[in-house]
């Protein structure tokens, strides 16, 4: 389904969301009965015993099962339609071969071309210099013997700091059993200082990742470090400290000589497929990197070249519309059933709100629709302890994403059956609840005997027909992160180009930067003039 570069052209003049036929129709439709949140999943399933089979979706590495969500055919048909209408696929080929897709800042956006192989994709030449650069590199740090490393610390934020800490922490079981790995990102000495007290600087290797090396945190992070460094009487500053980043200039001016580079085509947090994934080459070495890429690269040639009805990032991105817009659920929860997944919903947070928490269309227009979700969570079963309780019983609806892994890495069968029948129930209990009639036959060991059997029948009520997707990987490798990362992005992309939004811009932190900028003088000197109340009150306090 790729198309011409007519077709892209086109795209440019693709209507956004809410003025295609299919948005109207959809509007209409989730008014009926039956439909929208009336829609009945224990009868959907009843009446067809074939869901589970029409809305489950194999992609390479991730299987997911879309059934549990409040949709049936002729909703789908119709997310399709509106895909169609909006030149989903039109712009996702212009951004895959490189035209400008970022229209504010100017720029094209090909993280996809960093997983692309040797010698395919734009910028192939470029992109695979640095990769073999970058892999060379961390197999001498990996060799423990020779570089006399153990600990190697990242100093970034956000892009810079986000995928690597999260795919370094999900693969630990590959990882190199004799480096340990830390993520400094906060401009808080409480983030730095804990790390700083397990290291001895000639063992270690601190990592300055900054796409634009001008970012206040991570430049505050890494001159703390080299003053540390510096103190503890160890000298060679070019030895162990490298950089990654876009400004070769400001990293040498830093004292770093080994830079590792990347290109304003790379979003930040679409970086760790490149030299931001530094730690993670680090951590798994070559094989384990480019298993990474190939995981991601599939995922990108199925988001290419699937059907829309099979494609499952298109999918998910379609679904997210839908439960946006039409059933107006403001959030979705994020459940991964493994431990290593702990900071994909961190992850995810900047991929999907950083992206897409937008109010103006790619023109600047205002929307008159809601954009990205809230997007939250917590590994299972932790979360089921904490806010699960919301989930099941709270007055808002929250689609809820599980992520279950086949298979564990552990030598604990029994703890991992454990872990997926909870996966399991959950989703189960979203979708079945309880009625009143049934919590009334139950008598629960600590409940009130004071309370009237009916009103306690009441408290102990389950709604049901929560959505829910869940998505399956065989196993937690290299390549399954992968794709499921690389799903994520496009799944991200999918909603904005329903949307008619730019989701590789993100003008919304500069505001508070550059207040930032204007009042650390004022910290220090105690001048308060001209701020509003409050501001001036809570300085005067914390100075
Ligand atoms: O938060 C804004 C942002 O620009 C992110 O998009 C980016 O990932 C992060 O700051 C870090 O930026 P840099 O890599 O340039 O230090």
């Amino acid at each position: 389904m790729s198309s011409s570069p007519n077709n892209r052209a086109a795209h440019a003049a693709a209507p956004r969301g809410d003025r295609t036929p299919a948005w109207a129709e959809l509007s209409a439709w989730v008014q009926a009965p039956g439909a929208g949140r009336g829609f009945d999943l224990k009868g959907a399933f009843a009446r067809n015993p074939q869901r589970f089979e029409q809305f489950s979706l194999q992609a390479p590495g991730v299987f997911a099962d879309l059934s549990k969500n409040l949709w049936d055919g002729p909703v789908r048909e119709r997310l399709l339609s509106l895909a169609q209408a909006c030149g989903v696929t039109d712009k996702r080929d212009a951004m895959m071969a490189g035209e400008v897709a970022n229209p504010t800042e100017g720029r094209a956006v090909l993280h996809t071309a960093l997983r692309a192989p040797r010698g395919q994709g734009p910028h192939a030449h470029e992109v695979h210099t640095v990769l073999d650069r970058l892999l060379a590199y961390a197999e001498t740090v990996r060799d423990v013997q020779s570089s006399g490393l153990r600990d190697v610390v990242n100093i970034g934020i956000g892009g810079s700091d986000l995928g690597p800490q999260m795919v370094v922490a999900a693969l630990q079981a590959q990882s190199h059993p004799q480096l340990r790995f830390h993520f400094v990102s906060n401009v808080d000495g409480h983030d730095l200082a804990p790390v700083l007290r397990q290291l001895d600087p000639q063992r270690t290797l601190f990592i300055v990742a900054s796409k634009t090396f001008t970012t206040q945190e991570t430049l505050a992070n890494a001159h703390a470090a080299k003053a540390w460094f510096l103190a503890q009487g160890a000298t060679d500053v070019a030895r162990h400290f490298v950089g990654v980043t876009t400004n070769l200039k400001a990293a040498a001016e830093f004292g770093i000589t080994t830079t590792f580079g990347f290109w304003d085509w790379v979003g930040g947090r679409y970086s760790l497929w490149g030299a931001i994934g530094l730690p993670i080459a680090i951590a798994l070495g070559e094989e384990g990197f480019r298993a990474l890429l190939r995981g991601a690269h599939d995922m990108d040639l199925h988001f290419q070249q699937a059907a829309p009805p099979s494609n499952l990032p298109l999918q998910l991105g379609l679904l997210d519309v839908w439960y946006r817009n039409f059933l107006g659920f403001g959030s979705r929860s994020v459940a991964p059933y493994h431990q290593g997944l702990r900071r994909l919903p961190a992850y995810l947070q900047q991929l999907e709100m950083e992206s897409n928490g937008k109010s103006v269309d790619v023109q600047g227009q205002p929307l008159p629709y809601a954009t990205s979700p809230v997007v939250w969570g917590e590994p299972g079963t932790n979360g089921q302890h904490a806010y699960f309780q919301m989930l099941h019983q709270g007055t808002d609806v929250i689609p809820v994403e599980f992520i279950a892994v086949k298979t564990p890495t552990h030598g604990w069968p029994d703890l991992h059956r454990k872990l997926l029948a909870n996966c399991l129930a959950q989703s189960q209990a979203l979708m079945l609840g309880k009625r009143a009639e049934e919590a009334a036959l139950e008598s629960p060991p600590t409940a009130s005997p004071d309370m009237a059997p009916q009103v306690m029948a009441r408290h102990r009520t389950f709604p049901g027909n929560r959505p829910s997707t869940t998505l399956v990987l065989q196993t937690l490798d290299a390549y399954t992160l992968g794709a499921l990362v690389a799903m994520y992005e496009h799944r991200v992309f999918t909603s904005a180009a329903v949307w008619g939004i730019n989701a590789f811009d993100q003008w919304g932190v500069e505001l508070g930067k550059a207040l930032c900028n204007q009042l650390l003088p004022r910290m220090e000197s105690g001048d308060t003039s001209g701020l509003d109340g409050s501001t001036a009150g809570l300085l005067r306090m914390l100075r």
